[in-house]
C-alpha cells in the first residue's frame, strides 16, 4: 500500500519551499513507516534549500522529529506499531570500520530506507539527512528509530533528533567539557545553546556565550551561560581572553560554520586545549592560517558530526534528564506551528528571532 500524506518539499535551489502531497510506500525488510508528530526547523533544513548541501532536488525537509511507529517491515523485531520514537539519523551499520573498531558514534555506513518516498507523478525524494519529516509519515530504517519515554512530548523530544543532541553532544561527547572547564560557544542558536545546556549540565566554571545578536544572548544565559558577548562590538577573541585571566578556554565550540568564527575559536583557545566545529560551512569556504600556529598552540581541532552521539546510548538519557527536570528542552521551543509556515520559520530563524520554530503534525 501506498501513503498519500501532506509534506514539504524544496524542489529547486533557493525556490520557496512547497506544502504537495507525497506518496510513502508501507515498510520493506528493516524499515519502519512513523506518524510524524512534531518536528523542529533546523538551519540544516534552510542550507538544504539553498543548495548548500547538495543539487538532489526536490529534498523532503525535516529531520527533527518524534512521532509512534505505525508499522514496521519484515525482520524488524525491535521496534513494534505504537512504539514512541526520536527519529535519528544515525542508524550505525555495525559492520564498516569503524563499527568494528568499536566506534560507533564514527559510522561510516549508517542505513536509511532503501525504499524511495516520491512525488505523485513518481519522482523520487531525497529526504532531508536520510530522514524527511515535514510530512505527516515518513519512511525510514528501522534502526533510525530509537524509543524513549512516551512522557516527553513530541514538541520538546524531537529536538534531540538533530540540532540539540549536536550541541550538547558537541560540548560533552566531542569536546569532552567535563566539570571545572572553561567553554566558549560562539553561535547562540538551538545548536549552540545546546553546547550551552550540555557544558551547563557537567558542570563547566565558565560558559562564555557569543552572539552577534542581543536576544540570543539573553535566551543563552537562560541554558547557563556565566558570561556573554556581542559579537561586532571590539575583538571577540581579547574579550574572551580578559574573561579567562589571559588565557583562553579550554574548549571552543563554534556553532557558526564559516572561516571567521572557526579562527577566533582557534585562538580564543588556552594552549592545548580543544576547538569543535559544530556549525556546517559551505563547500565554497576556506581556511588560510599559518602553519606554525597550529604547531605551536597544541590541542586538538576537531570537528563533530551530530554530536557523535549514539542515539540509543544518548537520547533515552537526555530524554530522561528533560523529564526529571534537568535538562530544559522545553526553553528551546520559541514556537509551535503548521506545515504552512515552515517558510515564514525559515525567515524567523534568518532574523534571529527563534530559536526552533517546530511543525505540530
Ligand atoms: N554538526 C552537526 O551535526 C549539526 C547538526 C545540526 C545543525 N548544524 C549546524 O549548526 C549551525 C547552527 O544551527 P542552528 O540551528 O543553531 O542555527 P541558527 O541560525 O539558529 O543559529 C546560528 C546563530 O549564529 C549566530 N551567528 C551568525 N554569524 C555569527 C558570527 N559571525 N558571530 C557570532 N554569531 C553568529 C546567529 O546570530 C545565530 O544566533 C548550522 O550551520 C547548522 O547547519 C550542525
Ligand atoms: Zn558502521
Ligand atoms: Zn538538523
Amino acid at each position: 500500500m501506498v501513503h498519500a500524506v501532506k509534506a514539504v518539499i524544496s524542489r529547486a535551489k533557493d525556490a520557496p519551499v512547497e506544502v504537495v502531497t507525497i506518496h510513502v510506500p508501507d515498510p520493506g525488510p528493516g524499515e519502519a513507516l512513523v506518524k510524524v508528530q512534531a518536528c523542529g526547523v533546523c538551519h540544516t533544513d534552510l542550507h538544504y534549500k539553498l543548495g548548500g548541501i547538495g543539487d538532489s532536488y526536490p529534498y523532503l525537509l525535516g529531520h527533527e522529529a518524534a512521532g509512534v511507529v505505525e508499522s514496521v517491515g519484515e525482520g524488524v523485531t525491535d521496534l513494534a506499531p505504537g512504539d514512541y520514537v526520536i527519529l535519528n539519523w544515525r542508524a550505525v551499520c555495525g559492520e564498516c570500520r569503524s563499527c568494528l573498531k568499536g566506534k560507533p558514534q564514527y559510522c561510516f555506513n549508517t542505513h536509511n530506507a532503501t525504499q524511495k518516498m516520491t512525488l505523485e507523478d513518481g519522482t523520487e525524494l531525497s529526504p532531508a539527512l536520510g530522514i524527511g519529516a515535514f510530512a505527516e509519515k515518513t519512511l525510514v530504517h528501522a534502526g533510525q528509530c530509537t524509543k524513549v519515554d512516551p512522557a516527553a512530548p513530541a514538541t520538546v523530544a524531537g529536538l534531540l533528533g538533530c540540532g540539540v543532541m549536536a550541541g550538547i553532544g558537541a560540548a560533552i561527547n566531542t569536546g569532552g567539557v567535563t566539570r571545572n572547564d572553561s567553554v566558549a560557544v560562539i553561535g547562540c542558536g538551538g545548536v549552540g545553546n545546546a553546547a550551552i545546556a550540555g557544558s551547563h549540565l557537567v558542570g563547566a566554571k565558565q560558559i562564555i556565550a557569543i552572539d552577534r545578536d542581543a536576544r540570543k544572548l539573553e535566551w543563552a544565559k537562560e541554558f547557563g551561560a556565566t558570561h556573554t558577548i556581542l559579537a561586532g562590538e571590539g575583538d571577540v577573541v581579547e574579550q574572551v581572553r580578559a574573561l579567562t585571566g589571559g588565557h583562553g578556554v579550554d574548549v571552543a565550540i563554534d556553532a557558526v560554520g564559516r572561516p571567521e568564527t572557526w579562527e577566533q575559536a582557534f585562538y580564543m583557545r588556552d594552549l592545548a586545549g580543544t576547538v569543535v566545529l559544530v556549525g556546517v560551512p559551505t563547500p565554497a569556504m576556506e581556511l588560510k592560517m599559518p602553519l606554525l600556529e597550529f604547531f605551536g598552540r597544541g590541542g586538538s581541532l576537531k570537528s563533530s558530526w551530530y554530536g557523535d552521539c549514539l542515539p540509543s546510548r544518548d537520547f533515552p538519557v537526555l530524554t530522561d534528564l528533560y523529564l526529571q527536570g534537568r535538562l530544559p528542552l522545553e526553553k528551546f521551543v520559541s514556537e509551535e506551528i503548521t506545515i504552512n509556515d515552515i517558510e515564514t520559520a525559515f525567515e524567523k530563524m534568518h532574523r534571529g528571532e527563534v530559536l526552533r520554530s517546530v511543525v505540530v503534525i
